[in-house]
């Protein structure tokens, strides 16, 4: 706080009692207006596929005017930084929300792999040389979903089934569940979690997830379930041989 801060502030508590406290934060929020980018999230873990915005904010001092606002990646020092927009990789999914005054968001869609980068926002101004990167910039990292399912379960028993993806989903989602690509409605445990009590032969069956309101559906995974035999099985093995026991049926 400077010193003029603290001088109108002991006049404004001397003055009244609530009026010039709030005129007080009016002055200090513009004076104090520096050079600044911040950004809402400084990675985002996103689904294949899905659109992501990047929340971002900008301030710069009064008497300046903005000229030229756009996202890059991967910057280096003592280069003219290419203006993704203009990026045949980019152009088509890249949207800029924000403005020429303080709001820099944008929106990225059908995000693959091939975009895990850092990306900055810049700005130039009417001032030549004076032009703003904003770090930290947004970390963006792209998950697929997986389904971790034990390859069989008996008859009877309670299993539970994960939907995975390698990192936490930033935005948070309600996870979906398919049997043979039809929508279940078995309760979920946690929310990436498929809990099938007391299985039945129906259960088997290959099993996909996906998140609420995404088009990308996870591989599916394959739960077989075993029923364990009530009576001793007599079988024959190609052999010839008689064996006894154990033997289990399985259906999937
Ligand atoms: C910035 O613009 C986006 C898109 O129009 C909007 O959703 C967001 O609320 C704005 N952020 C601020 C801080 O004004
Ligand atoms: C299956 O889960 C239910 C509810 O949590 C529990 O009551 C039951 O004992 C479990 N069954 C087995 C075989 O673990
Ligand atoms: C990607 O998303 C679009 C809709 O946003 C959908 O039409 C398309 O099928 C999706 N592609 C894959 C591979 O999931």
């Amino acid at each position: 706080m400077s010193f003029n801060t603290i001088y109108l502030m002991l006049m404004s508590v001397r003055m009244a009692p609530r009026l010039p406290l709030i005129f007080l934060l009016m002055i200090h929020g513009v004076s104090s207006a520096g050079w600044g980018v911040s950004y809402r999230h400084s990675h985002i873990c996103a689904l294949k596929n899905s659109s992501v915005i990047m929340s971002c904010t900008y301030t710069y001092p009064t008497g300046y005017k903005i000229k030229k606002v756009f996202w890059t990646t991967n910057p280096v020092k003592g280069k003219e930084s290419p203006d993704l927009s203009e990026d045949p990789e980019y152009r088509q999914r890249l949207q800029y929300l924000g403005d020429k005054q303080q709001n820099c968001t944008i929106r990225l869609s059908h995000v693959t792999q091939k975009d895990e980068h850092k990306y900055y926002f810049r700005f130039t101004t009417d001032k030549a040389d004076v032009k703003w990167i904003g770090d930290p910039g947004v970390t963006l990292t792209v998950t697929d979903l997986q389904v971790e399912a034990p390859e069989r379960v008996t008859e009877g028993h309670n299993v539970s089934l994960t939907c995975k993806s390698s990192c936490t989903l930033t935005d948070r989602a309600t996870f979906i569940w398919y049997r043979n690509s039809q929508p279940l409605t078995e309760r979920r445990d946690r929310n990436n979690q498929l809990l099938l009590q007391s299985v039945r032969r129906e259960d088997a069956g290959r099993y996909s997830c996906a998140l609420h309101g995404h088009s990308y559906i996870s591989p599916a995974a394959h739960l077989s379930v075993t029923y364990p035999p009530v009576n001793p099985v007599i079988s024959i093995s190609p052999s010839g041989e008689i064996k006894e026991g154990e033997s289990e049926i399985s259906y999937s």
